[in-house]
């Protein structure tokens, strides 16, 4: 029996480029798999396109329409960073043509990729997470808010909701910054959170189905130079003076479980699927505090989510495998 698999990256972000890379490493993986047949597409401006730049359309009974030939997919691997994959969009556009996809459903994903959504149901999970107040419009009550908080923490992050990559995000010391920092956040997104800054070091879990179970991952930590955050240039520039390990030094192993835990109880309360990178900070005071889910983690050569994989023991190829044969079996999701 074999299976037709769409491999779909790209898409409409900032994390276009970042996309293509993972997705290279996610079909070296697939094409190890005979049981298989791939396609690859890239999600540009709406438009699917194959490597030689054809055209893909889609109909309403899972079949994939190129030229003249006719293609029935039986599954569609999401590898978007970002908008639309991990805003939960591109799982419900397969689904409506009738393709189940592997990974994170669409409520799910919607709830990880926007902070506002995350932290209230981090709170309602009884999960910790980083003080915080949530600026629903750019407005003088909401300005108040914020500087009510600035006046109380002195040092803030301040955050567009729904954007990745450390883009629309600013940490704040001077409270002359505070204003134009929230304006230029609500230019990427429609909300805006605020948070506390907490000095911390930065330990991240793979959360993956395999096997039939959940697996955490121990931690793996990114280390960065002392003076900056993890923005985009630090997560992707061959300049980052940034650092991963999957070994991090000095962890008590109390504290480790603690992410373990707490990262399986958000994978089950906030209904995630397949895979899934849960990003801590480990504070100075030794409170771990989950920050964020990443639903469709990055695949790089330097990415965390395969190396946390492999670490455990397991095979990315097989996990591709066991992840693609479930979401045939639950089949499209309406
Ligand atoms: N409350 C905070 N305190 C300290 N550092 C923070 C805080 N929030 C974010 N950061 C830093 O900014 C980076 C990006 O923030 P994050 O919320 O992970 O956004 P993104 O979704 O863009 O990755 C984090 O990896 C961390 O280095
Ligand atoms: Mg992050």
């Amino acid at each position: 029996m074999s299976y037709h698999v769409l491999l779909v990256c790209g898409g409409n972000g900032s994390e276009h480029e970042i996309s293509l890379i993972s997705a290279s490493y996610v079909e070296e993986k697939l094409k190890s798999i005979p049981e298989f047949k791939l396609t690859y597409a890239v999600l540009d401006q709406g438009q699917f396109k194959t490597r030689e730049g054809e055209t893909l359309i889609f109909d309403d009974k899972g079949n994939m329409l190129q030229g003249e030939s006719v293609t029935h997919v039986d599954v569609v691997i999401p590898c978007l960073h970002g908008k639309p994959g991990e805003t939960g969009d591109i799982q419900s556009f397969f689904n409506l043509h009738q393709i189940p996809s592997i990974g994170c459903q669409a409520q799910s994903s919607r709830v990880c990729f926007n902070k506002v959504l995350t932290k209230l149901c981090l709170t309602a999970f009884d999960i910790p997470n980083t003080p915080f107040v949530i600026l629903g419009n750019f407005d003088e009550e909401n300005l108040n808010k914020a500087f009510k908080f600035f006046e109380k923490e002195q040092d803030v992050y301040v955050k567009a909701a729904s954007q990745g990559s450390s883009i629309g995000c600013y940490h704040v010391q001077d409270l002359s910054e505070l204003k134009d920092s929230i304006a230029e956040a609500f230019a990427y997104s429609d909300s805006v959170i605020i948070e506390k800054t907490i000095p911390h070091r930065e330990l991240e879990v793979a959360a993956f189905e395999i096997d039939g179970k959940i697996q955490i991952s121990t931690p793996g930590e990114i280390i960065m130079p002392s003076d900056v955050f993890y923005t985009y240039d630090e997560k992707y520039s061959k300049s980052s003076g940034t650092v991963t390990t999957v070994e991090p030094k000095g962890l008590d192993p109390q504290v480790i479980e603690q992410i373990r835990s707490y990262a399986y109880k958000a994978f089950v309360n906030l209904k995630m699927q397949d895979l899934c990178r849960i990003d801590f900070f480990l504070s100075d005071k030794g409170e771990v505090i989950l920050n964020e889910a990443n639903t469709f983690p990055g695949m790089t050569p330097i990415s965390m989510f395969p190396k946390l994989v492999e670490h455990m023991g397991y095979d990315m190829a097989e996990f591709f495998k066991q992840a693609v044969m479930r979401a045939i079996k639950r089949g499209p999701v309406l």
